[in-house]
């Protein structure tokens, strides 16, 4: 199978799984749909489905598990949007959640779909349940995704060093990732050295692609995005282009993407599609 098509098929795949598990009967239910089926690239949930295949987890089993990672994605965008925080109008090509409906609604389908994530790793067999949990919670948490956004939102207007600008990336964006290599990997009861390798590949990747999102609102088009290029100066965020240039960025992600791909070296399964995730990460645009 092609790098293109297992990335075509996972996109298939978390899209018509997440169409059978939302609801559609309420006002809310109906934002929660526009800000989940509105063209997100599902990159979360594609390393997933690649960490499966290299740890051995039934693809049945990697469903949940995309879910709950995307469906908290999710709620993370539409709050990241809101004017309290970075104010963007835009995402996806579509009008931003609060700018379709309203700022409550906005913060209330963020709220529900946090729920509704979490709620999917109870469709998982009940040994791996409370690891998924802890380790999906620490995540998303105020140990990570919620961490990371906290520093993002204070530090406006101020620089940080590269060790705190690495520190607010890992949490902001690295968690999440890191999450989507380590929840297949602790249901399919992987081991010590395995869940070490994966957390390593992801972690390097995980920044990769924050580092990506930073040149992208340079370098790229509002139009090719979906998002407003340019946010990150508009709100005087530190990034990596702000801190390193753009040439200092750009070596960043060549030091990322090699660190990942050694990591990918110590596992024994089908370790294709992460490779190809790698690839993707550092070269993607948008
Ligand atoms: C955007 O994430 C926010 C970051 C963590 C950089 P994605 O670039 O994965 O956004 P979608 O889901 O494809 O829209
Ligand atoms: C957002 O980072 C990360 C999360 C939502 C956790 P950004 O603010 O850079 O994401 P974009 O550029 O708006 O997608
Ligand atoms: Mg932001
Ligand atoms: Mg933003
Ligand atoms: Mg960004």
């Amino acid at each position: 199978m092609t790098f293109k098509s297992f990335a075509a098929a996972s996109q298939a795949r978390i899209e018509s799984y997440l169409d059978q598990q939302l609801a559609n009967e309420t006002l809310l239910d109906e934002a929660i749909r526009y800000s989940v089926f509105n063209g997100g690239k599902r990159v979360r949930p594609a390393l997933v489905y690649a960490t499966a295949k290299a740890v051995g987890l039934n693809q049945d089993f990697a469903d949940p598990i995309a879910a709950a990672i995307e469906l908290i994605h999710a709620y993370s965008l539409v709050h990241d949007d809101l004017p309290a925080m970075d104010d963007d109008d835009l995402r996806r090509g579509l009008p931003t959640c609060h700018k379709k409906y309203d700022e409550a609604t906005a913060i209330l389908v963020g709220d529900g779909l946090q729920s509704l994530g979490f709620q999917q790793l109870s469709l998982m067999p009940p040994q791996t349940i409370s690891a998924s949990l802890t380790a999906l919670c620490e995540a998303a948490g105020p140990q990570g995704m919620v961490l990371g956004q906290a520093i993002d939102v204070s530090s406006a207007g101020s620089a940080l060093c590269y060790e705190e600008l690495q520190a607010m990336h890992r949490a902001k964006t690295g968690a999440m990732i890191v999450a989507s290599c380590v929840l297949p990997g602790l249901a399919s009861e992987a081991n010590a050295s395995e869940l070490s390798a994966l957390r390593r590949y992801a972690d390097a990747i995980g920044l990769a692609f924050q580092i990506q999102d930073d040149i992208l609102d340079v370098t790229a088009d509002t139009t090719t995005l979906g998002k407003p290029q340019g946010s990150d100066a508009r709100n005087e965020k530190p990034t990596y282009v702000s801190l390193l240039g753009l040439d200092g960025a750009r070596s960043e992600l060549a030091k990322m993407h090699a660190e990942a791909v050694a990591a990918l070296g110590e596992l024994k399964g089908d370790i294709n599609a992460l490779r190809g995730m790698a690839d993707y990460i550092v070269s993607r645009a948008l």
